[in-house]
């Protein structure tokens, strides 16, 4: 079968000479918009309302927040605070935002990020693509694909690779509550490069499996700590579950970027919790009786034990533990 042609979303973040462009997220997937921004409080503000997310993707905006403070004539280390406390979990955001912080050229090193992204994301799709068996069905959560990172993704990556070299495929798409990342963002991302792909509720996973409907699960990560386990978008813990009682390979997609030696564990890993209005609302009508009290963390962690393997830009590490 012949490889399918390489179709490129625009960047989802670039420096544009003295500003930031990005693809507004919320808007998708009725819109495909790209907003210019030129102050490091519409940045943050930007990053905390999740126009721009995703871990890798993150890092790029946190090292343009810092070259957008230089450009400004501000003072760079502010704004790299203000950067910094934008989102606490995905450990790209500070790893970016130090990375600009400590170049004697911020701007460059914020270029330098965001086109060795798309680099590494490709290296990672070419270790990680032939990881998945001709025909195979693959479950993903949230959206790791290209709008969660400067370009190509990492774990719609390693999807994408193995489709662009001739392997076909089928990939699950869990909507991933309450933000939609996967029903707005990720069955964009396939429907714009052509993957067959099915979009279910989060709460039809356990079927699926049970239905032996499921050979692989791939995910990305905001941080992984030393001893392996990962944090990534609630929901994806249930999954690693189902996958390990089932026998099914799970496997996590992500940059060195996102691993973190500095924190020795799960344990130690802070986890963002979200507005309850998240949770009550539902495309702008109320879901949930006036004052519910809400449990609205953004993300889960995944122990190490669980994991099948990790994959990054330097190949494929079996599990840790
Ligand atoms: O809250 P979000 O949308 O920023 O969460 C994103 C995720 O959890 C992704 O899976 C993770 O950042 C990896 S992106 C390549």
């Amino acid at each position: 079968m012949s490889a399918p042609p390489s179709r490129d979303l625009p960047p989802t973040i670039e420096w544009a000479g003295d500003h930031v462009r990005l693809v507004d997220q919320r808007r998708l997937p009725a819109e495909l918009v790209v907003v210019e921004v030129r102050q490091v409080a519409d940045l943050c503000e930007l990053i905390g309302a999740l126009a721009v997310r995703g871990a890798p993707a993150l890092g790029a905006a946190g090292a343009m927040g810092v070259a957008l403070a230089v450009v400004r004539g501000e003072d760079p280390a502010e704004a790299a605070a203000q950067l910094r406390a934008t989102r606490p979990t995905a450990v790209n955001l500070a790893w970016g935002v130090d990375r600009a912080l400590a170049s004697a050229d911020p701007v460059a090193e914020a270029v330098a990020i965001a086109a060795e992204d798309v680099a590494t994301n490709r290296a990672i799709g070419v270790y990680g693509a032939p990881l998945l068996a001709a025909g195979a069905r693959v479950l993903t959560h949230c959206n790791a694909g290209a709008l969660a990172c400067v370009g190509y993704g990492t774990a719609l990556g390693v999807i994408r690779a193995a489709h662009e070299a001739g392997t076909p495929l089928h990939v699950w798409v869990d909507e991933t509550r309450p933000l939609l990342q996967g029903a707005r963002i990720t069955a964009f991302e396939l429907g714009w490069l052509g993957i067959a792909h099915t979009l279910l509720p989060d709460g039809a996973a356990g079927s699926l499996f049970r239905a032996g409907r499921v050979d692989a699960v791939v995910v990305g990560a905001d941080r992984i700590a030393a001893n392996g386990d990962v944090a990534n978008k609630v929901g994806t813990f249930p999954l690693a579950v189902l996958a390990h009682h089932h026998g099914v390979p799970f496997y996590v997609a992500a940059p060195r970027s996102t691993h973190d030696p500095a924190t020795p564990d799960g344990a130690a890993i802070v986890i963002e919790e979200r507005d309850a209005e998240e949770v009550t609302m539902l495309g702008g009508t109320v879901v949930a009786p006036h004052g519910v009290a809400v449990y609205n963390p953004a993300f889960d962690v995944t122990p190490s034990a669980l994991v099948t393997a990790y994959i990054s830009e330097e190949g494929v590490e079996r599990r840790r533990t």
